[in-house]
Parts: C-alpha cells; structure tokens; sequence
C-alpha cells in the first residue's frame, strides 16, 4: 500500500513559512510518482500552544504520533515566549528520546549555483554525511543546581555514554560508509581534555572497526576537526560524532557549503519500532521570521529524505533532482537572500515544485 500517513508539524517561527513549501514539494512528488499521502496537521510543539495550554504537547502527543509512518517537523523556539529549554526539552528532544530515534542524519553537499564561503571548491568535493548520535551523550537531564543564591552555587550536568548507544550509532555510520565510494568514517571526539567519555567512544570506534576491515577510518580532536572541515572539507565522507559534536558539526558543515537553510536531517529508528522525524537543521530563525525570505530548501531537502525512507527512492531522488536544477538554475529573482537572491520563500518553493512537475524544463534551463 503505497499511502503514507505523514504527522505535520510546523512548529515556530520560519518552520510555519518553510512547511507549506516542504508539503508542496511532497504532494508534488505524489501526483508524479503515484502514491497517496494522509497528512494529519498538528499545531502543537509550539509556543502558541504553549500560550494557550502552558504545555507544549498534548499529554498523550506519544500515542499520537506512534500511529503515523513518520513526523515531518518544522522549527520549535519562540524564546520571547517560552524559555528555549523549556520548549525544546517539550518537544523535539522528547521525540528523539521516546522514539528512539538515535540516528541523526545531516548530510552536507556543495550544490551546483551556492557560493560556498570557502574559495575555489567546486560542486562534487565537499559532498559527505554528519551522523549525530541523538539521544544521549551531552544532552542529559542528569544533574542539578546546588547552593542556590550562595557563594557557593554549583552547576552539574552528567554526560551519559552507553557502549549500546555508541555503538548502535556508529553502526550505522559504518554501513552508510559501506554503502558509498569513499568508504570512510571520521570520529569526532576530544579524548585529550574530555578524558573519560571521549576515550570510550575512540575505543568502541576502535572495536567497531574490527568489524568493518575495508573502512578507512580516521579520528580528530573536534577543535582541529572544526578547522579542518574548513580547510580540507573534501576529506569527508561519514562523519560520526557525539549528540552535542554532531549539533555543531551539522551547522559548521553547511555553513561552509553556503547556508543552513538549505541543510536537511532525518531522525531516524532505524529499527523502524517508532516512527522516525524528518526535519531542517536550522531553527525558528526569529531575526528574519514573517518576512517570508526563509530558504524552504532545508525542510523540502528533508521531505525527500523521508520519502526514501519511506521507500519512495525515486520520488525522493526527483525532489533532491529539482532543488539542485533550480539552484544552478541561479535565478536571482527566484533563490532567496541567503543564496544571494531576492527571491520569497513561497516563489522558491513553487519554482521547485514546477521543477518536480516537469523534471526536462527546469534541467534544460539549468
Ligand atoms: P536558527 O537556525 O533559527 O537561525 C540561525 C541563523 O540562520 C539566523 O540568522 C537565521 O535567520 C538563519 N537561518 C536559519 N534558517 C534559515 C533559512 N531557512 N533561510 C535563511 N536563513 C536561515 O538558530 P537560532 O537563532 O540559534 O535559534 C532560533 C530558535 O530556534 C531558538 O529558539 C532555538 O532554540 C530554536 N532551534 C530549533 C531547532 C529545531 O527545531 N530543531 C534547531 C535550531 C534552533
Ligand atoms: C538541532 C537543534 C536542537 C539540538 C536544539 C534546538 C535543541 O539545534 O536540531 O540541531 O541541539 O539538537
Ligand atoms: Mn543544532
């Protein structure tokens, strides 16, 4: 049965601009390949409902969702409104967790038309994945304050490593490497300061590699990793790393491919036991919120990865297909400010949709 029941979730901010342009494209890709999408629009993980419930979920939001084949999300944050923690830990960092989706997938690309702000690299070098463990690590409620108001007030936040975390993690980081020419992975740890955790990841990356002799493996200290993806980003290819290494590598490596609005991720159970969140990399962009100028790429970009995950191959492949041809494409009435354009977020949106429509047209112009 070829209908997929999709929760929608826009959320705040740009995530309410860039959603209509991510169900566009879907429903593009529909008509043209033939499947039936049952989309089911929540407007819930966000700070209206905050507002109106002082929650950011329904109670039973988990049973909810359980029912669907996946979550396509927008951006949560409203900080004016509800303090960032707050609406985060109420919301997407509960569905990573509840749903086990420990896989966060971030892939990095230089597309054809995106003036990368490092000089001379050309589409095809810098084409590689940051797979983000997503459910433990750095991000821990384990901790607390202690001698509130004193001299003495402390802070203490655990950071929690499991060999099953890691190692379910980096698993899959290796069979992605498996499945690509370069077949290589990249650990990012900091094993010299951070010297209890970060050891133990390097030594299950150690153990895992055993399993996997024709993988090439490499391992960075993060602070050097960071200055290398801007150096040499074409030594990527899989880069795995911890919850909160994997958070900034994905903003550090599309940022040197041009934006981060056009970066997608997939949040993924790869056991499939619960559904997996498909969404942008970037947040509710309140600084350009309501001008209609958000780049729609990153949420159009992950409605194509979710629809490969889904099994629709080819329909994620024409979505990936139509982006990129209206890109190089270059015009600059259509791409938005980031790409260096004047173009809206809707006008953006559209011309891809077109371009899935009729796929020969827009390659042409390209
Ligand atoms: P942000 O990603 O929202 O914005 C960072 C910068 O990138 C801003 O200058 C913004 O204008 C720009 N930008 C982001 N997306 C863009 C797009 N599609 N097109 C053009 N420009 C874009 O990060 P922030 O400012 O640190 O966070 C704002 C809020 O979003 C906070 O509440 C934060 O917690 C939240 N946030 C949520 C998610 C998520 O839902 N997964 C991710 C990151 C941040
Ligand atoms: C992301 C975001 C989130 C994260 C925030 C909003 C909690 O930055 O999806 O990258 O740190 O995971
Ligand atoms: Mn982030």
């Amino acid at each position: 049965d070829r209908t997929y029941r999709i929760a929608v979730i826009p959320g705040d901010g740009i995530g309410t601009e860039v959603m209509p342009e991510g169900v566009r494209a879907l429903h593009a890709a529909a008509d043209v390949y033939g499947f039936e999408l049952d989309l089911i629009e929540l407007d819930w993980a966000s700070a209206e409902h905050w507002k109106a419930h002082g929650t950011m979920m329904p109670e039973d939001w988990a049973e909810q969702l359980e029912a669907v084949d996946a979550i396509f999300f927008g951006a949560v944050g409203w900080p004016d409104v509800v303090p960032d923690h707050v609406s985060l830990w109420g919301s997407i960092l509960q569905f990573r967790r509840v749903f086990d989706q420990y896989v966060n997938l971030r892939p990095v690309k230089l597309l054809k038309g995106v003036r990368s702000p490092l000089a001379g690299r050309e589409p095809g070098e810098v084409d590689f994945y940051v797979v983000r463990e997503n459910t433990e690590g750095e991000y821990s409620s384990v901790g607390g304050r202690m001698f509130e108001g004193t001299e003495r007030e402390t802070v203490i936040q655990e950071t929690i490593m499991t060999r099953t975390g890691i190692d379910r993690v980096l698993r899959y980081a290796f069979d992605l490497a498996e499945r690509r020419p370069a077949k290589k992975v990249t650990s990012a740890t900091k094993s010299n300061g951070i010297a209890i955790t970060m050891p133990y990841w390097d030594e299950r990356v150690a153990a895992m590699s055993e399993s996997y002799p024709d993988i090439d493996v490499d391992q960075f200290h993060i602070d050097i990793l960071a200055a290398n993806f801007v150096l040499h980003p074409d030594w990527f290819d899989v880069v795995v790393a911890s919850n909160l290494f994997g958070d900034i590598l994905s903003d550090l490596g599309p940022a040197c491919v041009g934006t981060i609005g056009i970066a997608p991720s997939a949040n993924i159970n790869p056991e499939g036991t619960h559904p997996s969140l498909f969404e942008p990399v970037h947040g509710s962009a309140p600084d350009i919120a309501g001008q209609g100028i958000a780049n729609p790429i990153g949420q159009i970009w992950s409605a194509a990865l979710m629809l490969d995950h889904l099994g629709e191959a080819e329909a994620a492949a024409a979505i990936e297909e139509a982006f990129e041809a209206v890109v190089a494409a270059g015009d600059t009435r259509i791409v938005t400010p980031d790409l260096g354009g004047a173009g809206t977020t809707a006008g953006l949106g559209r011309a891809i949709a077109d371009a899935i429509n009729h796929p020969a047209v827009v390659r042409g112009r390209g």
